[in-house]
C-alpha cells in the first residue's frame, strides 16, 4: 500500500517469517447481518487480497491461510458446494491480481474430491506464479492435519523407507509443506481458540495469536497488530535462551 508506514513494527525485533491463519467466522460473520451463511464465505474470500498485501509489505515472507479442511465436508451439501463454486470463480480474477503484486500461490491439502475444472484453477495459478517473490501465498483447501499425516505415512511405506532412516526431515519431507518453513504464528479469528486439526506437526513451536473478530473483518491492521503482539513472545524452543538462534534446526 503506497504510503503505508510500519515503523512501529521496524527495529530489531522479528517479523514472523511464516503467518498462518485460520479463517473462522464467515458464517457467524453472515448470521449478525440476516445474510446467508455463503455471503460470508463470499466476503471471506473477498479479503485474502488486502491482508496477503499487507502481509508482503510487513516482510512476512510465507502466509498461510486455510479455507477448507477436510472435516467441512460434513456440512450441508448446499453449503460446500457453494464454498467450491466461491473458490473456482475467485481464483481466476485473484490470481491474476496477486500475480501483479508478485505473489507465489501454493496449495496444501488434497485435491482428490475436486472438480476437474477447480484442479485446473489451482494448478494454473501455481504454474504462472511460480517464479514470484514477494511472498509465498500457500492456501491449505481439502486441508488437514491428520490427514496429512496418514497420507504421508502411506507414501513413506509405499517408497520402501528403512524405519531407521525416519527421522523429523525426513516426515517434514513427505509432508504438504515439504520446503516451507514452519509457522513462526498461527492466528485464529472468531475467537474459537482451537486448532481444528491445522498443522498439527508444524505448528509445534509456534505462537497463537486468538481474536474475536470474524474473518470478513479481519483487517489489514488486525494482521499487524497480530505481528506486534508476536513480537512480545519470548521464543525458547525448549531451551533457556529467548534467542530465535536457539530455534531447532530440522531442514
Ligand atoms: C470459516 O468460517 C470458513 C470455513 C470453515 C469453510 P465458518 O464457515 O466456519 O464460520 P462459522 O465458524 O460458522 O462462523
Ligand atoms: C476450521 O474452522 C477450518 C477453517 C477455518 C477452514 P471450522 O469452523 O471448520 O472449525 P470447528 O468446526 O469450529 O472446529
Ligand atoms: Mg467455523
Amino acid at each position: 500500500m503506497p504510503g503505508h508506514s510500519s515503523d512501529n513494527l521496524s527495529g530489531h525485533r522479528p517479523i514472523p517469517h511464516h503467518v498462518a491463519i485460520i479463517m473462522d467466522g464467515n458464517g457467524r460473520w453472515a448470521g449478525q447481518r440476516n445474510l446467508p451463511r455463503i455471503a460470508g464465505h463470499e466476503a471471506g474470500t473477498e479479503n485474502i487480497r488486502r491482508v496477503t498485501i499487507r502481509a508482503a509489505e510487513l516482510g512476512v515472507r510465507y502466509l498461510t491461510l486455510w479455507a477448507f479442511s477436510t472435516e467441512n465436508w460434513r456440512r450441508p451439501a448446499d453449503e460446500v458446494e457453494g464454498i467450491l463454486r466461491i473458490l473456482g470463480e475467485t481464483l481466476p480474477t485473484e490470481t491474476e491480481e496477486l500475480n501483479r503484486h508478485g505473489a507465489r500461490l501454493h496449495h496444501i491439502g488434497t485435491l482428490e474430491g475436486l472438480s476437474a475444472p477447480l484442479v485446473a484453477g489451482i494448478k494454473h495459478a501455481m504454474e504462472l506464479t511460480q517464479d514470484n517473490t514477494a511472498i509465498t501465498l500457500t492456501l491449505a483447501f481439502n486441508y488437514g492435519g491428520r490427514d496429512e499425516i496418514v497420507r504421508a505415512v502411506r507414501r513413506m511405506l509405499a517408497d520402501g523407507i528403512d524405519p531407521d532412516g525416519v527421522d523429523e526431515a525426513l516426515i517434514d519431507r513427505y509432508l504438504y509443506t515439504a520446503g516451507m518453513p514452519d509457522p513462526d504464528l498461527i492466528i485464529r479469528t472468531s475467537g474459537e481458540m482451537r486448532t481444528s486439526n491445522f498443522m498439527l506437526w508444524q505448528s509445534a513451536f509456534a505462537e497463537y495469536h486468538f481474536t474475536t473478530k470474524f474473518w470478513p473483518e479481519f483487517s489489514p491492521d488486525d494482521l499487524e497488530a497480530a505481528v506486534e503482539d508476536y513480537q512480545t513472545r519470548e521464543r525458547r524452543f525448549g531451551g533457556l535462551v529467548s534467542s530465535e538462534a536457539s530455534e531447532p534446526k530440522r531442514r
